[in-house]
């Protein structure tokens, strides 16, 4: 009776590690390639992904700029359907990536897409970002996100209101949370004008013909 016990126990941790792994399986094709990935999304965001959603490359290699101790917290700012934050979450399993995003239908998506992928170091925050207290995190990532607001660009949907004075009143308003942050704070931009970022802070290194660029405060 005790044998069979014993025996019942061993065949429920064989599939439970057989189910671990198919899920890991599972989880790692999604990041074979940016096109694998997106199909986690619906068809319509699927179909911004080339111009407003992160790369994975690019997630990998700001991730591993900005995990640099153990638990680091990551923030996103204007984090869409969380694309960075879940390739980051992934190369990175150490560290802790946090989103803000002000369309709320988009974080629906990130947090549908982390479901389904079962990340526990991935948190979407819906709201302005504007709104978050920046000494609650240690590191940045930022994909231009308020360009948008520019005549003439690509709009990711009519849901918001655009205009050159937003884009203003949001950079200087990042550029001064980013100066009050400590020294050895670290950022990471892509596609940026570089508006946003204060003096004090040093680019280390740059990649991708300069699209992608790491700065960590002096
Ligand atoms: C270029 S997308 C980048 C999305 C994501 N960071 C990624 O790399 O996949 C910029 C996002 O920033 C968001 N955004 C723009 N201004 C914002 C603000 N003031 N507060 C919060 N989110 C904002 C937009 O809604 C958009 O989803």
């Amino acid at each position: 009776m005790l044998k069979k016990g014993k025996q019942a126990v061993q065949i429920n941790l064989q599939n439970k590690n057989m189910l671990l792994y198919q899920k890991e399986i599972y989880v790692g094709k999604r990041f074979d390639s940016d096109e694998a990935f997106d199909t986690i999304y619906p068809a319509n965001i699927q179909r911004l992904a080339r111009r407003h959603w992160t790369p994975l490359d690019v997630a990998r290699k700001a991730a591993n700029f900005l995990a640099v101790e153990n638990n680091a917290k990551v923030l996103d700012i204007g984090s869409g359907v969380g694309k960075f934050c879940l390739g980051a979450a992934y190369y990175r399993p150490n560290a802790l990536f946090y989103g803000v995003e002000q369309r709320r239908s988009l974080v629906v998506n990130a947090d549908n897409a982390k479901r389904v992928l079962g990340f526990e170091n991935v948190c979407f925050i819906n709201g302005n970002f504007t709104q978050v207290n920046f000494k609650d995190y240690d590191h940045f990532y930022f994909f231009n996100s308020f360009y948008e607001n520019l005549a003439g660009t690509d709009k990711i949907d009519d849901s918001i209101d655009y205009s050159g004075e937003l884009y203003n009143y949001y950079n200087r308003y990042l550029y001064k949370q980013l100066e009050q942050m400590p020294p050895g704070t670290r950022l990471a931009t892509y596609h940026s004008l570089e508006d946003e970022v204060p003096r004090g802070y040093h680019t280390v290194r740059s990649e991708i013909d300069n699209l992608l660029k790491f700065w960590v405060k002096i």
